[in-house]
């Protein structure tokens, strides 16, 4: 999933046609800044730790698995994204990568915005203190229920992504007597180059209104005939997939969503004050990705969104994006604990640890990519080829498909699998009553627990029979 997992060429330490493995890497022992979050690194006595905190005390006090999130890492991110778009721009954080209250907190306090695209997440953003006038409710198939705590709640937006949706919202905004802005989330037809499953502007998949059949021109009709009813078209919303690193895909994006702003204006005289570009934009999930920053993209994307508007004589709406991954992901790392190492002869050493694809689904769904690090202690070893494997009882539960570790890996090691903080907590499931690992926010040598690990007790409580 990640760029160099594209069909196109061999993978980080596959079986290549020659038969030789690609290489392993010369210190395996260094942590690579591009895949570890900030304050991670590994102290002189060989143990890893993050914002001086070692990896030791964090298994002894919170148990493994863990996720491990770097708080001033995220807390620098999202201002990184903020300033690189400036007052002209807004920039949501995108919920579905990972929410809790605490996240909700930080996200405020760094002037963020927030997209969610459930009930759930949208309780937690009101829980967590987030205005509602600073939430963007998204989804293709919103529950009545969901609509209308979202326009009772006063959110900052709805993302219109169906005709049924636009009656049903303006049905509810005209029982309420309120007004709400809303965008229409558009197609626009571009194959992302990204894994099937989390692409989405092509034209054969559930969301959004197609630009090129008049669909989405039509939708816009719909809206603007429910004004009266409360109904307030402010712009167009696309987003075109995720773990994205060709900016191509966005160049055409906002060229047909300017183009629709270009023909809203002349059907209607309506000139729409913002475009959303979404999110999608990608991040080193392996030291071979190489993502781009937050100002080359925010510099790129308000490029493209000026000359677009300059050419069709439009006045440049405010845009806004949706990052989730970029935020998230890389400012945090899974900490398991080595159960079992069982060499298979002329293979490769399978490497057994106490979690899986209950908290890591993205390498069983996209065949997604990960590195991952020996984090007790340094080791001398050479290196050998493993597969990291979770307590599953199936064979494609798989954390790390490919990678090398010091040779003398043994059981009670403590393994760090980097990048993982967008869409694993978030994805994670019981499988195999399975209780989901807890979220320990560190920063300036303290952890807490800011989603704590499910207990038997927790799996039980559902289970009222
Ligand atoms: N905005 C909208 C409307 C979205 O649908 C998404 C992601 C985002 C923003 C944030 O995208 P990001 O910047 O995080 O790429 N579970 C998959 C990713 C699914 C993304 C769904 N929508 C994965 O693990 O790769």
């Amino acid at each position: 999933m990640s760029r160099s997992a594209h069909p196109a060429g061999p993978r980080h330490g596959d079986v290549l046609p020659e038969g030789h493995y690609t290489a392993p890497p010369a210190d395996l022992n260094a942590l690579d800044p591009r895949v570890w979050a900030r304050t991670v690194e590994r102290r002189a006595d060989g143990v890893v730790a993050v914002a001086g905190l070692d990896v030791n005390e964090l298994a002894a006090t919170y148990g493994t698995p863990a996720y491990v999130l770097d708080e001033d890492d995220f807390r620098a991110r999202c201002r990184a994204w903020r300033e690189a778009f400036g007052a002209n721009a807004d920039v949501f954080y995108a919920g579905k990568a990972f929410l809790s209250r605490a996240v909700v907190r930080w996200l405020h306090e760094e002037g963020l915005n927030l997209d969610v695209c459930s009930g759930g997440e949208l309780t937690t953003a009101l829980a967590g203190g987030m205005p509602a006038e600073r939430l963007a409710l998204h989804g293709n198939n919103k529950s009545l229920e969901e609509i209308e705590r979202a326009v009772a709640a006063g959110v900052g937006r709805i993302v219109l992504d169906s005709f049924q949706e636009i009656e049903r919202v303006a049905d509810v905004t005209r029982r309420l007597g309120v007004r709400q802005r809303v965008q229409v989330r558009v197609t626009v037809g571009v194959e992302a180059h990204t894994h099937e499953f989390i692409a989405t502007a092509h034209e054969d998949q559930k969301f959004g209104l197609a630009l090129a059949d008049g669909t989405a021109a039509e939708a816009v009709r719909r809206v603007l005939a429910r004004r009266d009813d409360g109904l307030d078209l402010v712009g167009i919303h696309s987003h075109i997939g995720s773990q994205i690193f060709d900016m191509a895909g966005f160049e055409v994006s906002a060229r047909r969503v300017v183009g629709l702003l270009d023909a809203i204006r002349n059907e209607h005289g309506l000139e729409l004050p913002e475009i959303d570009l979404g999110g999608g934009l990608g991040i080193a999930y392996t030291p071979e990705d190489d993502p781009s920053e937050p100002h080359e993209i925010a510099k790129t994307l308000g490029d493209i969104v000026a000359r677009e508007c300059d050419r069709a004589g439009l006045a440049p709406p405010r845009l806004s994006v949706e990052p989730g991954r970029a935020i998230v992901g890389p400012t945090a790392f899974t900490l398991y604990r080595v159960g079992t190492v069982k060499p298979l002869d002329g293979l490769r050493t399978y490497v057994s640890v106490d979690g899986g694809m209950s908290d890591n689904i993205r390498t069983a769904l996209y065949d997604a990519e990960y590195s991952v690090a020996l984090a007790n202690r340094a080791s001398q070893a050479p290196p050998t080829l493993i597969r990291v494997v979770g307590k599953h009882c199936e064979s494609g539960d798989i954390v790390v498909r490919n990678a090398y570790l010091p040779a003398d890996v043994a059981p009670g090691d403590l393994l760090a699998v980097p990048a993982t903080g967008a869409y694993c907590r978030s994805m994670a499931s019981n499988y195999n009553h399975t209780p989901r690992p807890p979220v320990v926010a560190v920063r300036g040598g303290t952890g807490r627990a800011i989603v704590r690990r499910e207990t038997d007790e927790d799996l039980l409580r559902l289970d009222v029979g």
